[in-house]
């Protein structure tokens, strides 16, 4: 097949893709996009284009695509990019190396907001020996965002280290799904549904970890509304996208005393502009994006699969339904 190969990132790291790709599905042709500067790119053909969070209109030169395959879990950029076609498949990407990356990261955020170590890291800064009161993990509350892949494996650790948690999914029950214990949630972990769920969760919560997918519905989610009903002296994580949050409402809310701390891997505006308060902020710490990468070695054997599959007309895996946005 014809693989058009589309990626937002360095020229040494998309090469390093496109190696790894090469292996693991040998036997294609790869072909890249022109070069920026080309004032009118020409068509080219292909069956298949495998994307790391294109820019915008990168795909329109591209004709007789069958199936779009992201690199990337989130696939908010390439859903609200108009010109890519709207009736193709589009894969997003489910990598278990990626996933155990976000559990790491969850983990650690938790445990630090938790056990005070980002309050010890200021105290360093200031030369003070100063020990917090040890809380048990059991009497901290964790609500996860999201019940996705990633955010059920997130639940699963946290509820495993002891912590209380619930996880919401904006969706209310389907009366006519079955209601199996996977479709519950993983075990040890509270389920909750709809606004009401929400607002119970918040209420109850010591730390919220943001995991939903950034679709028209969630977008904006985390506003003054819902930073009002967040127990006072509460933590935000967000490892979802910078468009959940509404970043002026957020630094109100820390500044107000509302929320502790913020734990923010991203922004609005990526990468975060030098100028912006979240850098110096004393009650949030940034991270560049890198809750979770996806893994190349196990993203590229996911991109395999559906490739042979695609190829020999088996059902594909990971398919984004458009009309919920993930
Ligand atoms: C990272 O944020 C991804 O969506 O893969």
């Amino acid at each position: 097949m014809r693989i058009f190969f589309a990626a937002d990132i360095d020229p040494p790291e998309a090469q390093a893709w496109r190696e790894a790709l090469q292996s693991a599905a040998p036997g294609h042709e790869w072909l890249t996009p022109s070069r920026p500067d080309v004032a009118e790119p020409q068509p080219v053909q292909a069956d298949v284009a495998v994307v790391a969070n294109p820019p915008a209109g990168a795909l329109s030169q591209v004709q007789g695509l069958r199936l779009i395959q992201s690199l990337w879990a989130g696939v908010d950029r390439l859903l609200s990019d108009r010109t890519v076609p709207q009736g193709l498949p589009l894969a997003r990407m489910v990598d278990p190396s990626m996933t155990a990356a976000m559990v790491q990261s969850a983990l650690w955020a938790v445990t630090a907001l938790h056990r005070g170590f980002f309050l010890y890291a200021q105290q360093q800064r200031a030369g003070l020996w100063h020990q917090l009161p040890q809380q048990r993990a059991a009497d901290v509350r964790v609500l996860v965002l999201g019940l996705g892949t990633m955010g059920a494996a997130v639940a699963a650790a946290l509820a495993a280290q002891g912590y209380g948690v619930s996880a919401w999914r904006r969706g209310t029950a389907d009366a006519t799904a079955p209601q199996t214990a996977e479709a519950e949630g993983p075990a040890g972990v509270a389920v909750l549904r709809g606004t009401e769920g929400l607002e119970q969760g918040l209420a109850a919560a010591d730390v919220v970890l943001n995991l939903l997918p950034l679709t028209p519905h969630t977008r904006g989610i985390v506003n003054a509304g819902f930073l009002s009903q967040v127990k006072t002296g509460a933590a935000l994580v967000n490892f979802g996208r910078g468009g959940h949050l509404v970043e002026a409402d957020l630094l109100a809310a820390l500044d107000a005393g509302r929320l502790s701390h913020a734990v923010l891997d991203v922004f609005a505006t990526e990468p975060l502009p030098p100028e912006h308060p979240f850098w110096r902020h004393p009650r949030v710490t940034v991270l560049p994006h890198v809750a979770a990468l996806t893994d190349l070695r196990s993203a590229a054997e996911v991109v395999a699969d559906n490739l042979a599959r695609l190829q020999a007309g088996r059902p594909l895996l990971h398919l984004v339904d458009r009309q919920r946005g993930y």
